[in-house]
């Protein structure tokens, strides 16, 4: 027997209950994994609230959850190059990312070969606070738009998980940072992980205040806000410029006419899903290790200030919708 967090309905985090299910042995290619740190993402409060794409109608009760950090703690026939007591850690097990979930679990088991092998450098709460989180960032800046020296980025939500890692990598390139945040307090943890200029957007318009300091209009803008900022956002980016959203913490933004991107500049818009990173033929333990080398060469680092026990998931959904949360969230079994 283990413990975990399931929901019967999808709903309010009122939903989410803490009980004791059985695991059976790990199959043929499966491991046991004994979670130590569990990432929480916003995709999983989209599954709960049951707003989220899935390719098959939800299966209840379901586990919530797609990453964490642990110890193999049996393996399965098959499995040859993992060994038990070895640290690990996954992002998904298959399928697009918030599918398969599971991961709210003291233990649960997966395929061997979604794991990631963790150096001893990087801790099992860095890797839990980190890999969806730094993949994100990293889709972003090496796939869709590259900043360079120079250049002015906008992101939202600058002291959010992922646009945390993205003001670090954005500035360790040279760029300059604008950042929309929720509080002051947030504006002085974005300014600490290079943002320039912290924008309190929901006190003021941001798209004035952004022209106040680049009239000309910025490079990018990085987007996880989604509904709220979207089509204000156009008005921020300079022509030829891009809008790449990658989130909807707010809601989904409304559908766009082509037409609007001439008006608004001769724009670009791109929305990217870190999923991605692995068809072009590479393997998560590439990325992941290079995710590890940049934290290692101090580029980026993860902000875990907001840990919950297990049990208290609900808690942290809470505070997540309330906007309370600051970089990456984490439930310890
Ligand atoms: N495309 C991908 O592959 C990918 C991967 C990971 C995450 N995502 C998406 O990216 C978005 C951000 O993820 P994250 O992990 O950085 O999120 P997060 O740490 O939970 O932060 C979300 C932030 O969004 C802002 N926000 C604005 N309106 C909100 C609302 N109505 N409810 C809640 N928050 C609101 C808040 O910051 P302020 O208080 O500063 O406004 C909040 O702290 C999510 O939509 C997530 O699903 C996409």
């Amino acid at each position: 027997m283990t413990k975990a967090i399931r929901i019967h309905v999808n709903g309010s985090p009122d939903v989410m209950c803490f009980e004791e299910i059985e695991l059976s042995p790990p199959g043929p290619g499966e491991i046991r994994i004994r979670h130590t740190a569990i990432g929480v993402n916003f995709s999983d409060i989209n599954v709960r609230r049951g707003s989220i794409y899935l390719t098959a109608p939800p299966r209840f009760p379901m586990i919530l959850g797609n990453e964490a950090a642990g110890v193999v703690a049996a393996v399965g026939a098959g499995v040859t190059d993992v060994e038990v007591g070895e640290r690990v850690a996954y992002a998904g097990v298959g399928g697009p990312f918030y599918e398969s979930t599971g991961a709210y679990a003291e233990e649960r088991n997966v395929p061997a070969a979604c794991l990631i092998k963790l150096p001893h450098e990087i801790s099992d709460r860095q890797a839990a606070a980190l890999l969806v989180k730094g993949l994100t960032a990293s889709t972003i800046v090496n796939h869709i738009f590259q900043p360079r020296p120079g250049q002015t980025i906008l992101i939202h939500a600058a002291a959010s998980g992922v646009a945390l890692m993205l003001c670090q990598w954005c500035k360790h390139v040279g760029a300059t940072v604008i950042g929309t945040v929720g509080s002051p307090e947030k504006a002085r943890v974005a300014a600490a992980h290079g943002c320039d200029h912290a924008i309190l957007y929901r006190d003021t318009d941001f798209v004035a205040k952004v022209k106040a300091l680049v009239p000309t209009g910025v490079d990018a803008v990085f987007d996880g806000v989604g509904k709220d900022t979207f089509l204000p956002s156009l008005d921020c980016v300079r022509p030829f410029g891009m809008l790449v959203n990658y989130g909807n913490a707010s809601g989904h933004v409304p559908p766009l006419g082509l037409l609007l991107l001439a008006k608004k500049g001769s724009l670009s818009v791109a929305r990217p899903g870190f999923h991605h990173l692995f068809s072009a033929g590479r393997t998560l333990q590439s990325v992941a290790d290079e995710l590890f080398k940049l934290v290692a060469q101090r580029v980026i680092r993860e902000e875990i200030r907001c840990t919950y026990a297990l049990r208290e998931a609900a808690m942290a959904h809470r505070d997540i919708e309330r906007r309370r949360t600051i970089g990456s969230v984490l439930l310890l079994p």
